[in-house]
């Protein structure tokens, strides 16, 4: 069975890399390189699988995924500049991708001492551009 919370963040990015002028810059990076920041409405969705609880008939109490999800994840992320102020972050491109990878990181013991296991990551910075992480495999 897997169920699936949504929670979302507003934050700040830029991607760039140093070496490289604004123009190789753009020209990799597009709008997202601007050297003056801007944000995105990220939507995080966070799906488990487990068993059913026969006492409860759930997976996994979504109030305590949620509660996950927003100590580990949102509460860090959300109305800051993920290049500058996210530790999770520290050291990596502000990618969509590479964020999606770090949310997983920061969600999968939690999730595990709950006794539920983390199945996907799907993270969607635009309406029309999301990623999904299946953890090391995928
Ligand atoms: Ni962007």
């Amino acid at each position: 069975m897997r169920i699936t919370r949504r929670e979302s963040f507003n934050a700040a990015h830029r991607l760039f890399r140093p070496e490289w002028d604004d123009k190789k810059n753009l020209e990799v990076f597009g709008k997202c390189s601007n050297p003056r920041w801007h944000g995105h409405n990220y939507i995080l969705y966070v799906t488990v699988n487990g068993d059913v609880d026969p006492a409860t008939g759930f997976v996994l109490n979504l109030k305590s995924l949620s509660r996950i999800i927003r100590t580990f994840v949102v509460d860090k992320l959300d109305h800051k500049n993920i290049n500058l102020e996210v530790d999770f972050m520290e050291g990596h491109m502000a990618s969509t991708e590479n964020l999606a990878i770090a949310i997983w990181k920061q969600l999968e013991k939690p999730i595990r001492e709950q006794g539920a296991r983390l199945h996907c990551v799907k993270l969607i910075e635009t309406e029309n551009n999301y990623v999904e992480y299946f953890g090391d495999k995928q």
